[in-house]
C-alpha cells in the first residue's frame, strides 16, 4: 500500500470542508495526512480548526489586492506548501484566483470543490445565482484548478435539488452537506489510485 496521501488544504472561510474532510481521514475513510492548512486570512476559522486539530498552518501576509495575491506572496505560498511535502493541493473556500507562482509548480495536482453543477453558476455565490435563476436543481463539483475561474476539468459532481421554500441560506446549507460527502469520496478515490490524475500525479 501506498504511504498517506500529504495534502496541503487552502481556505479562507469557515473551514467546514476541511473539517469534513480531516475527520474522513481521522476515520481511516481517506488514506491521507493533512500536512498543511493554509490561508490567506489571518482570522480565518479553518486556521484555528486547523491549529486545534495540531495542524501545521501557514498564513499569507495582507497584501494589496483581495481576489488575488501578489506575485510575491503566492511564491511564498508555494514555497510553504512545497516544504510541507504535499502531493495535493485541496482549494476548500479558498477565496482568491491562483496565478503562475502556484500553478505552475503544482499544475494537475490542485483540486476546488465549488457549490454548484459546473458549468452552470462559477464564481461568487453560485447557491443565490442558482435560486435566482429558478432552476429546480443545483449541487456541487469537485473539478481540477487551471488558470479559468472554476473551468478546469470536471472529477465529480452531486445534484441537489432546489425546494419551493428554499432561501438562499437553506439552499446554501444542503449544498455543503452535499460538500462533506463529495470532497472526501474524491480525495479517497484519488489517494487510492482509483480516479486519475490531472497531471503528473503524486510523487
Ligand atoms: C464552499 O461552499 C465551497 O464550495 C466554496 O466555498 C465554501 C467553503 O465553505 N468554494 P467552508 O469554508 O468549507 O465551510
Amino acid at each position: 500500500m501506498n504511504p498517506p496521501l500529504p495534502i496541503a488544504i487552502l481556505g479562507s472561510g469557515r473551514g467546514s470542508n476541511f473539517l469534513a474532510l480531516a475527520g474522513a481521514i481521522n476515520k481511516g475513510e481517506v488514506h491521507a495526512r493533512v500536512v498543511l492548512v493554509a490561508s490567506d486570512l489571518a482570522q480565518a476559522p479553518i486556521l484555528q480548526h486547523a491549529t486545534t486539530m495540531g495542524l501545521p498552518t501557514y498564513t499569507c501576509p495582507p497584501g494589496r489586492f483581495k481576489t488575488k495575491l501578489e506575485p510575491e506572496i503566492e511564491t511564498g505560498l508555494a514555497g510553504a506548501i512545497q516544504q510541507s511535502g504535499a502531493a495535493l493541493i485541496v482549494l476548500a473556500g479558498y477565496m482568491r484566483v491562483l496565478k503562475p507562482p502556484l500553478l505552475q509548480p503544482f499544475s494537475g495536482r490542485i483540486l476546488n470543490i465549488h457549490p454548484s453543477l459546473l458549468p452552470a453558476f462559477k464564481g461568487l455565490e453560485a447557491w443565490k445565482q442558482a435560486l435566482e435563476a429558478g432552476v429546480p436543481e443545483t449541487g456541487c463539483t469537485v473539478h481540477w484548478v487551471d488558470d479559468s475561474l472554476d473551468g478546469g476539468p470536471i472529477i465529480r459532481q452531486e445534484k441537489v435539488p432546489v425546494l419551493p421554500d428554499d432561501t438562499a441560506a437553506s439552499l446554501h446549507a444542503r449544498i455543503q452537506e452535499a460538500e462533506h460527502r463529495l470532497l472526501p469520496a474524491v480525495v479517497a478515490d484519488l489517494a487510492a489510485g482509483r480516479i486519475p490524475w490531472a497531471g503528473p500525479g503524486r510523487f
